[in-house]
C-alpha cells in the first residue's frame, strides 16, 4: 500500500458506465479508503465526464478497485492524452521510453483497441487512427483474439447525443490494466434470481451499497429490513458473513404468494437461504429471523461491521411495526396471503430513520458503515432533511430519481464516535437530529403528485411498473 508516490505510482485513466452517475464518485473513494488511499483527482476533474484521471496510485491500487468497482468499466495506465490528435502525440513522445519498453517486446504480442464515447466511427477510420499511431515503437506481431498486452486508443466526444462535434474535445492512450465487475449485474439480476419479491433490489445497485458500505472479506453484515435479501447477496460475494431480519414471517420462511408471474404461491425452496446458494455464497450465510427493527433483539455489543438496507417507504409495502393488541390500528393480514405480521401498527417514515440510526450508533464497530435508501418528495427536500446522529458522520447521499416529483436517496454514514449516554439526551432535544418528520405523508405525497398530473389511472401503471 503505497501512500507517497513513488515511480510505481503512475497516472491512470478510468473510464466509468453513464448509468447511475451520482454514485461514482462515492464507490471509487469508498474503495480507494479500503486500500487507505485517498482520491486524487486531476486538476480538471469532473464529476459527471466517463473519463476520470487518478494520480499517484500503483497498478495494486487500481487493479483491486477493479475487482469490486460496478461504476467503472475499465482502468488504463495512461501514457499520453491531449485536446487533438497532435497534442496527443507530443505527449507520448514525452512518456518515458523505459517504462513503454516492457510492453513492446520482440517476443511479445499486442492489439490496439479504439473506443470512441458518443460516437460511432467506421472500421476504415479506426484502422486508419491505428495506423496513425505508428511513431509508437510497437514490437512483437499483432494477435487479435489472445495478445499479452492491450492497448486502447479512447476518444471522448462530450456527453451530449444531439451534438456530436467532428473532432473528439479529448483524447487518451494507454495500456489497459483490467475491467470492472459491471458482468455481476447480469449475472445477479434479479430476473434469474431464486427467491425474488415485489421490492427485491437491483443487482447493481445492491452492489454499489455493499461498496459504498467497504464491506469486505470476514466483516458480519447486518439488513434489518431483509426482504428476499438481494443486499446479502452482494455483501456474501465480497466475503462477508451475512444476517438479517424482517417482520415479515412469509418471507423470512420463503411462504405465501409468489411474486413471479404465472406463479401463485412460493415454491418449497424460495428463500434466502437458497439465493445465496444460486451463487456459491451459502457458506456466508448465518440468519434471517422474523423480528421488528423498531425493536432490539440483540445484546449490546458493537456487532456488526456494516449495516445496509433498503427499509420500507410505504410504497410497494406497508411501514409497520408490532403493537400489543392495545395498539392495533389495523387488523392482522392473511396468514397465508402475501404477506404476514402478526400485530401490527403504524410505523411513521421518520421514526423508522431515527430507529435506524440510533440502532446504528449502538452496534456499528467504530469505523462501521450504515447504507441505506431514503425516500423524498423532491419539491421538499434540503440537504437539512438528512436525518443525523452525534456518532454518525455522513459520508454521501446520492440521488436516484423515481418520477418527477420522487426520489430516493442512497445514504452512507460512518461510525466516528462511540455512544455516550448523552448522545440519548442530544436526540430527544436537539431539532437537527430529527429533520425528516415532513416526509411521514410520503406515500400520500408520491400518489398525489401522480394523480395531480395525469389523473388516477396513471398512478396504478406507475405501481405496476414500480413492481
Ligand atoms: C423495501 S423492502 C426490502 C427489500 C429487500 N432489500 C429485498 O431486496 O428484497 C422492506 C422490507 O421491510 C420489511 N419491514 C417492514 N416493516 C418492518 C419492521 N418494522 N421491521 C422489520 N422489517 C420490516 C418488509 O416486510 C419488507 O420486506
Amino acid at each position: 500500500m503505497a501512500l507517497h508516490c513513488t515511480r510505481a505510482c503512475k497516472r491512470y485513466l478510468l473510464h466509468l458506465a453513464q448509468d447511475n452517475v451520482e454514485f461514482r464518485l462515492p464507490e471509487i473513494k469508498a474503495l480507494l479508503s479500503l486500500r487507505g488511499q485517498p482520491f486524487r483527482p486531476s486538476e480538471d476533474f469532473k464529476e459527471k465526464s466517463p473519463f476520470w484521471l487518478l494520480d499517484s496510485l500503483s497498478e495494486d491500487d487500481v487493479r483491486s478497485i477493479m475487482t469490486r468497482t460496478v461504476c467503472a468499466k475499465s482502468v488504463f495506465e495512461l501514457w499520453g492524452h491531449g485536446r487533438t490528435h497532435s497534442e496527443l502525440q507530443t505527449s507520448l513522445l514525452r512518456y518515458p521510453p523505459e517504462d513503454m519498453a516492457p510492453f513492446f517486446q520482440q517476443d511479445s504480442t499486442y492489439k490496439i483497441n479504439v473506443y470512441t464515447f458518443n460516437k460511432t466511427l467506421e472500421f476504415k477510420d479506426r484502422i486508419e487512427k491505428i495506423d496513425a499511431l505508428e511513431f509508437l515503437p510497437f514490437q512483437g506481431k499483432v494477435n487479435l483474439k489472445n495478445p499479452d498486452h492491450v492497448f486502447c486508443l479512447l476518444e471522448d466526444y462530450g456527453t451530449d447525443p444531439n451534438n456530436i462535434p467532428d473532432e473528439p474535445f479529448h483524447v487518451y492512450f494507454g495500456r489497459w490494466i483490467a475491467d470492472g465487475q459491471r458482468d455481476l449485474i447480469r449475472s445477479h439480476s434479479v430476473k434469474k434470481r431464486h427467491f425474488i419479491g415485489n421490492t427485491s433490489m437491483d443487482a447493481g445497485l445492491s452492489f454499489i451499497m455493499a461498496n459504498h458500505a467497504r464491506v469486505k472479506a470476514h466483516d458480519l453484515v447486518f439488513d434489518p429490513f431483509v426482504g428476499t435479501g438481494s443486499l446479502l447477496v452482494a455483501c456474501s460475494h465480497f466475503g462477508a458473513y451475512v444476517c438479517g431480519t424482517d417482520i415479515d414471517y412469509n418471507t423470512i420462511h420463503g411462504i405465501g404468494k409468489s411474486s413471479r408471474k404465472n406463479q401463485k404461491w412460493r415454491g418449497p425452496d424460495e428463500n434466502i437461504r437458497a439465493n445465496l446458494r444460486q451463487y456459491g455464497l451459502e457458506q456466508f450465510y448465518m440468519d434471517v429471523l422474523v423480528a421488528d427493527a423498531s425493536k432490539t433483539i440483540w445484546r449490546e455489543g458493537q456487532l456488526f461491521d456494516a449495516i445496509v438496507t433498503d427499509p420500507p417507504y410505504g410504497i410497494r409495502e406497508s411501514t409497520r411495526r408490532t403493537g400489543s393488541q392495545k395498539e392495533i390500528i389495523k387488523p392482522p393480514d392473511d396468514f397465508y396471503g402475501e404477506s404476514h405480521v402478526p400485530v401490527s401498527m403504524a410505523y411513521h417514515l421518520s421514526d423508522i430513520f431515527s430507529d435506524l440510526l440510533r440502532f446504528a450508533a449502538r452496534y456499528l464497530v467504530m469505523g462501521g458503515r450504515l447504507v441505506y435508501w431514503l425516500p423524498v418528495y423532491r419539491p421538499e427536500y434540503r440537504e437539512e432533511m438528512i436525518p443525523l446522529h452525534p456518532c454518525l458522520t455522513l459520508i454521501s447521499n446520492c440521488e436516484q430519481t423515481l418520477s418527477s416529483h420522487t426520489s430516493r436517496r442512497l445514504i452512507t454514514m460512518e461510525k466516528t464516535k462511540e455512544l455516550e449516554d448523552s448522545d440519548d439526551l442530544a436526540l430527544l432535544h436537539d431539532s437537527r437530529y430529527s429533520p425528516y418528520q415532513g416526509h411521514n405523508a410520503f406515500r400520500e405525497k408520491y400518489f398525489s403528485g401522480i394523480t395531480k398530473r395525469n389523473g388516477r389511472d396513471e398512478a396504478k401503471t406507475q405501481m405496476k411498473e414500480d413492481n
